[in-house]
């Protein structure tokens, strides 16, 4: 497995508090089948920009630290980059270096905020395409919007975008409207990618033992592939810098509706 979104870097964000706590999540991420990890540590998000050579230098010191601890994982450089204005101006600069791409790839994890505007979002995704990034939406059911208007989201699919989602969301960690909402998006087959998004050791972590148990009932019973091997599959071609070419739905089958959105609306 590759988690492609984690803040396991300590120091840098609300993540990780200490290079303890990092390897202790890297302890879970290697208990959960995880062979490579991405560091995602937040870009731009009320503006600030962690520089990216002292990024590199706190992966090289997190890997250094983890083979000597004979933890047996990868980590890998990327970052969770806020998607706006600055945000463009950021990337403008970094075409060629890839500074905060995934793992030296064009893939770029874009988080969109609640005040994004989906409108607004489908211009700046198609700029970042121009310019030759490849997005992928980090945690895209925190987003009731994108539910709202699934076309659009389609439409973004179909020109190259791809999808993550948090593995916790499967178990209920975000509440159980993520949880309905990580199924729909599961079921209509647009989860191209999955992350821990761990923080810390003792809540969202980067254990996803669970999660993987859960996704595999739910294979079963929706009758559709593992989302976890598919995830993998998907994440493998970003670590060689591959294109996706995932499926798209040709109709969206709507969110069954949980006895709490009966209940509650
Ligand atoms: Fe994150």
């Amino acid at each position: 497995m590759i988690d492609i979104h984690s803040h396991i870097l300590y120091g840098v964000d609300d993540g990780s508090e200490s290079l303890e706590m990092s390897l202790e999540m890297l302890r879970l991420s290697e208990a959960s089948g995880v062979s490579d990890i991405i560091a995602t540590p937040h870009v731009n998000r009320k503006g600030i920009v962690p520089d990216w050579a002292e990024l590199q230098e706190r992966r090289e010191e997190l890997q250094r630290a983890a083979d000597k601890a004979r933890i047996e994982i990868t980590i890998h450089l990327g970052a969770e980059v806020e998607l706006n204005g600055a945000t463009m101006d950021l990337l403008q600069k970094c075409t060629e270096t890839r500074e905060y791409c995934l793992a030296d790839s064009r893939y770029v994890l874009i988080e969109l905020t609640n005040q994004t505007r989906p409108s607004i979002a489908e211009n700046m995704l198609n700029t970042l395409q121009l310019r030759g990034y490849w997005p992928v939406l980090a945690h895209i059911e925190r987003f009731p919007q994108l539910l709202e208007e699934p076309d659009q989201l389609l439409s973004w699919i179909r020109r190259g975008v791809l999808c993550q989602c948090n593995a916790g969301s499967f178990t209920g960690e975000f509440g159980p409207k993520v949880k309905e909402r990580v199924r729909t998006l599961y079921r209509n087959g647009v989860i191209h990618l999955l992350g821990s998004d761990g923080h810390r050791t003792a809540f969202r972590t980067t254990d996803m033992r669970e999660a993987r148990e859960e996704l595999a009932r739910l294979a079963h019973k929706e009758q559709r592939q593992d989302l976890w091997q598919s995830a993998t599959a998907n994440a493998d071609q970003i670590l060689w810098d591959r294109v996706c070419y995932p499926e798209v739905p040709d109709h969206w089958q709507p969110q069954k509706r949980g006895l709490l959105s009966r209940l509650f609306g």
